[in-house]
């Protein structure tokens, strides 16, 4: 048990340390947001004129002993965190990579190692270096393969010694809903998206697999992992068309697991690539990587279920998901809409399980609330306590009646930090209050919340202690 983060979302130093610019700093707060996000508005650099929230993040990078140091108290077992490829490679296609953001990961993780927390290694969560969108459009080259492979090799051998659990992209299904955010993808005017993104996909599967296969070279004690954002999608009515659309809607996802895990692309894949009228450039060689190089664990994130129906009148979507959703009437939302089932989480470990047969890793699962502090930073976040302990016991019963295999368990994301989707900071996670708000006004000071001691409990007891 620990916590997760990503290293956009809190670092900050976007320019700190010799990095290049990424993705993720160019992606501004406020009403453009989206549009960028979605890859339909291009900004290759940042202006005056917009608020970059991912600048300073939580300034992660300047405070990180004190910030890890607060999860050892809370008895972290393991610790979540993603590697800023433009730390690496500032340009993503430089001759040598850059020393300075090696030595941050390495002094990172020793402060982890001191601990005994283990650290679980995202090797890119939404990030690009920029100078690689700018120069071969991003995931849209096979290139990127080759530079993704470079980084691989060099952070395998660096780390080889302290890291041994890695995940290859987060919740690589992400491309297809937010593909700029995903993979650095941005559109020009009447193109064929959906082909373009479905081809991103097919280089970041064999990027993917590849990792595998260097990982298992360089350290045969590795264990490499995939990523889903996961939810099983329910069906709004018992209408076998319903049903139909809610397995086609559960597909759109699989698809990505099923050729990382399983090692090939499903017929129903097939199928519906050659109904769209794809047909994906794969080369020589790369079915061979896919079937030989597969994943030794599946891990994901889940926050809330979906429901789906097939009637186009039935469009009462939920707000603030990236993942279009109904409302369901038998679950209450958060305040962005994100609707709560913790049995929704026990449905979608067994689907996963079934179908794939290997350890699940839940490496995200929370609750994003406005919290109010008192004078000292505190705050009685009762709501996120009830959320966890909901989703813990639905997390228990999987495994202890249903016998789910799971490896463990990182609440997203531990220490406030800035929203993926919107870019607040006033979207809330977490266990340890960050004072920063959503214009960048704050004194950065960090004080633990009411959530910070029971999740303490929880920890020390290994999930017994929920009260
Ligand atoms: C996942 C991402 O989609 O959900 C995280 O991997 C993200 O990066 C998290 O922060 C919660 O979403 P949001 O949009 O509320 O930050």
């Amino acid at each position: 048990m620990g916590g997760a983060t990503a290293a956009n979302q809190c670092e900050g130093g976007y320019l700190e340390g010799n990095k290049g610019l990424s993705t993720v700093d160019v992606i501004p707060a406020g009403k453009d947001r989206f549009p960028v996000a979605l890859g339909k508005m291009k900004m290759t650099e940042c202006d005056n004129e917009h608020y970059y929230p991912n600048h300073e993040a939580i300034d992660f990078y300047h405070n990180y002993k004190e910030d890890i140091a607060l999860f050892a108290e809370m008895g972290f077992k393991c610790f979540r965190l993603s590697l800023s490829w433009a730390r690496i490679f500032p340009n993503g296609d430089d001759a040598k990579p850059n020393e300075e953001g090696l030595k941050f990961y390495d002094a990172l993780f020793d402060e982890c190692l001191k601990y005994g927390i283990e650290p679980l290694v995202t090797i890119t969560h939404f990030d690009v270096p920029m100078n690689l969108v700018k120069t071969i459009g991003s995931w849209r080259s096979r290139k990127m393969v080759d530079y993704y492979e470079r980084l691989c090799e060099v952070i395998f051998n660096r780390y080889k010694n302290k890291v041994k659990y890695w995940l290859t992209f987060n919740e690589i299904n992400m491309l297809l809903h937010l593909p700029f955010v995903g993979a650095g993808l941005a559109f020009e005017e009447g193109e064929n998206e959906e082909a373009v993104k479905y081809q991103a996909a097919h280089y970041q599967l064999v990027a993917s697999a590849k990792a595998t296969k260097i990982a298992r070279k360089i350290n045969p004690n590795f264990r490499i992992g995939c990523m889903l954002a996961a939810a099983n999608t329910y069906a709004n009515t018992c209408a076998p068309e319903d049903v139909w659309k809610s397995m086609e809607k559960d597909r759109e996802n699989y698809f990505f697991i099923d050729v990382q895990s399983r090692g090939e692309y499903p017929n129903y894949a097939k199928k519906m690539l050659e109904k769209k009228n794809i047909t994906l450039e794969i080369e020589d060689g790369d079915e061979d990587l896919l079937k030989n190089n597969t994943v030794d664990f599946i891990s994901f994130s889940y926050y809330s279920s979906r429901l789906t129906s097939a009637d186009p009148k039935v469009n009462a979507k939920t707000e603030g998901n990236v993942f279009a959703t109904l409302k369901n009437p038998y679950l209450k939302a958060s305040e962005w809409g994100w609707q709560i089932d913790p049995l929704g989480l026990r449905i979608t470990m067994n689907s996963l399980y079934d179908r794939y047969q290997k350890p699940l890793f839940i490496v995200e699962n929370g609750l994003g609330a406005v919290d109010k502090p008192d004078e000292n930073g505190y705050v009685e976040d009762d709501y996120r306590i009830e959320y966890l302990r909901s989703h813990i016991k639905a997390m228990k019963d999987a495994v202890n009646e249903d016998g789910v295999e799971l490896m463990g368990y990182t609440p997203w994301g531990c220490i406030d930090l800035v929203s993926a989707s919107t870019g607040e900071m006033k979207k809330r996670y977490d266990f340890i209050y960050v004072d920063k708000d959503n214009e960048g006004n704050g004194s950065l000071a960090r004080s633990r919340k009411k959530s910070f001691y029971w999740y303490k409990r929880v920890i020390e007891s290994n999930g017994e202690d929920l009260e």
